[in-house]
């Protein structure tokens, strides 16, 4: 009998360890023989741990599950049983191609990722010349999921072209977006997909050492992710040559000291090389002068583990899905206030209604929603009058909005959007590198001024579009230049949450 329960960080936070104990003491107690996989998350948080009893080659799910439903699932006759789990509805809707691998296999075995298609990507690569994998990218349409949206194949030309004695590929893993779990969901289940894409990435560019920057709050990755580099090592994937050319390729993981700012990629480029995590000047860009001053690729872990399936399936294959010149599909992070939150992936399009309603089901607390933050504590906040938004770059850029990293948080309609406001600047205060002075003073200089706002200030009001307006135009980087758009969302979608008149109607 073979029994998947999760490892996955929200699992395990939700008690898929005591489960497997009760799984492991339930099948003694019986004498049956059980093998336990811990596999990484299917994405439906709601019904984690979700536990899949396999039968006839068939998962079958059950969930949430807690260690008094154990015997009953052995039993047959548990009340928790949700049928084959690739029948259920949010699995069938969806496009799985980047996280194709989540969920099924067992994240460190490099045989069942073989199996599963693992593999078959860097193989077409080899045969490929460094030109032709990077014009494969590039006709792909992957844009960067780090937030940015910058094409990933322009990317990894400007170094393949750079001139230098070394060069690097660097993973991204920071994801301090609020509201966003794709790098880690990727990372705890399907390892070996992000270092196949770090080395595609290397075979282009000829960068022959790599390095992923991971939060140090994500511990459940990390240990992953240690062990899936060794287990790549032993087995020749990393360190020997893959091709007669000798090309070798090698890397390692390193931990973040947890600063939002060290998820911009020069700030991270400072902070792994032990500096303060400072934003640098660009030009020059990373990939002419990155890491210790070489020709750096710097990439999201969503970018690079989506390259493997490009090379595997082709570039016209992932092209074909998407909207405009969103190209692909997009792992989805329903949180906050809903009801069915977790990872989608599916193709650009869906319009942020279909994403809120009817995926995630609207608010976990019943009430109707009132706003949903796209992309990130610096995302603007979209009232349900633009639910008909369809989710790619360009759409949302076209409504002083941004996908970002694709985290949506939803809220309900007790939310206050002048606390909401008020957050965001006291966010980017606290967050600041303090390298420049729009963002390190404006965001202090913001707070207060949403506080005169409370207040019942109304003068206030043009001193922070005035103050928003600087931030965007004279800050460095995207945290003080785009923190104003969840503070000017917050004030055009939701003025009567800013109203002088709000105590006084409270
Ligand atoms: C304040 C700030 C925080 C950022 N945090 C992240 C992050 O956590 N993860 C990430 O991949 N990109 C983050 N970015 C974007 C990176 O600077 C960079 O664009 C990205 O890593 C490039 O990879 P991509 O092209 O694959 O998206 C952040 C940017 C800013 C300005
Ligand atoms: S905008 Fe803020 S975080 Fe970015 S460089 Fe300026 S002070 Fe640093």
């Amino acid at each position: 009998m073979k029994i998947y329960v999760p490892r996955d960080a929200a699992a395990l936070a939700l008690g898929a360890d005591d489960v497997v104990a009760a799984i492991g003491a339930e099948a003694s107690a019986r004498g049956l023989s059980v093998h336990i996989v811990r596999n990484g998350s299917r994405g439906m948080v709601w019904l984690e741990p979700l536990v899949e009893v396999e039968q006839g080659g068939i998962r079958h799910a059950y969930g949430p599950v807690t260690p008094a439903d154990v015997a009953a699932i052995l039993d047959g006759t548990s009340q928790k049983a949700l049928g084959p789990t690739d029948a259920l509805p949010w699995m069938k809707r969806q496009t799985r191609l980047t996280f194709a691998r989540v969920g099924v296999i067992d994240p460190l075995n490099l045989a069942d990722y073989r199996a599963h298609g693992g593999l078959a990507g860097l193989t077409r690569a080899l045969a490929l010349l460094p030109e032709q994998i990077v014009d494969t990218l590039k006709e792909s349409g992957l844009r960067g999921r780090g937030g940015a949206g910058f094409p990933t194949g322009i990317k990894w030309d400007t170094v393949r072209l750079a001139q230098a004695s070394r060069k690097y590929v660097v993973c991204n893993a920071d994801e301090g977006d609020s509201g966003t779990f794709a790098d880690r969901m990727l990372m705890e289940g399907d390892p070996f997909t992000l270092i196949e894409g770090m080395i595609i990435a290397g075979l282009a560019t000829g960068a022959t050492r790599g390095y992923v920057y991971l939060r140090s709050e994500y511990p459940d990755a990390i240990a992953v992710m240690h062990e899936a580099v060794r287990i790549a090592r032993t087995e020749g994937l990393l360190g020997q040559p893959l091709n007669d050319a000798g090309f070798a390729f090698d890397m390692e993981i390193r931990i973040g000291a947890g600063a939002y700012v060290c998820g911009e990629e020069t700030s991270l480029l400072n902070s792994l090389e032990g500096k303060r995590g400072v934003v640098r000047a660009k030009p020059p860009l990373p990939a002419i002068e990155g890491f210790l001053g070489k020709p750096t690729v710097v990439n999201n872990v969503i970018s690079l583990a989506t390259v493997p399936v490009i090379f595997e399936r082709g570039a016209a294959f992932y092209k074909d899905f998407g909207l405009g010149r969103s190209r692909g599909t997009i792992p989805l992070q329903i949180a906050g206030n809903v009801q069915f939150g977790g990872l989608f992936e599916t193709a650009f399009g869906l319009s942020l209604g279909e994403i809120v309603q009817d995926i995630g089901g609207g608010t976990a607390t019943g009430r109707p929603v009132k706003a949903v933050q796209v992309g990130g504590p610096l995302g603007a906040y979209f009232p349900t009058s633009m639910f008909e938004t369809p989710f790619g770059y360009e759409e949302f850029g076209a409504k002083e909005g941004l996908i970002g990293h694709a985290g949506l948080v939803i809220f309900d309609d007790t939310a206050d959007m002048l606390k909401q406001a008020r957050f965001a600047m006291e966010f980017c205060a606290i967050e600041s590198c303090g390298k420049c002075t729009p963002c390190r003073i404006g965001a202090v200089r913001g707070v207060e001024t949403v506080d005169r706002i409370a207040r019942g200030d109304a003068s206030a009001i043009p001193l922070l579009t005035d103050l928003c307006a600087t931030m965007k135009a004279g800050s460095l980087c995207a945290l003080g230049g785009f923190t104003p758009y969840p503070v000017l969302s917050a004030l055009t979608h939701f003025p009567d949450d800013f109203s002088p008149m709000k105590e006084a109607a409270e």
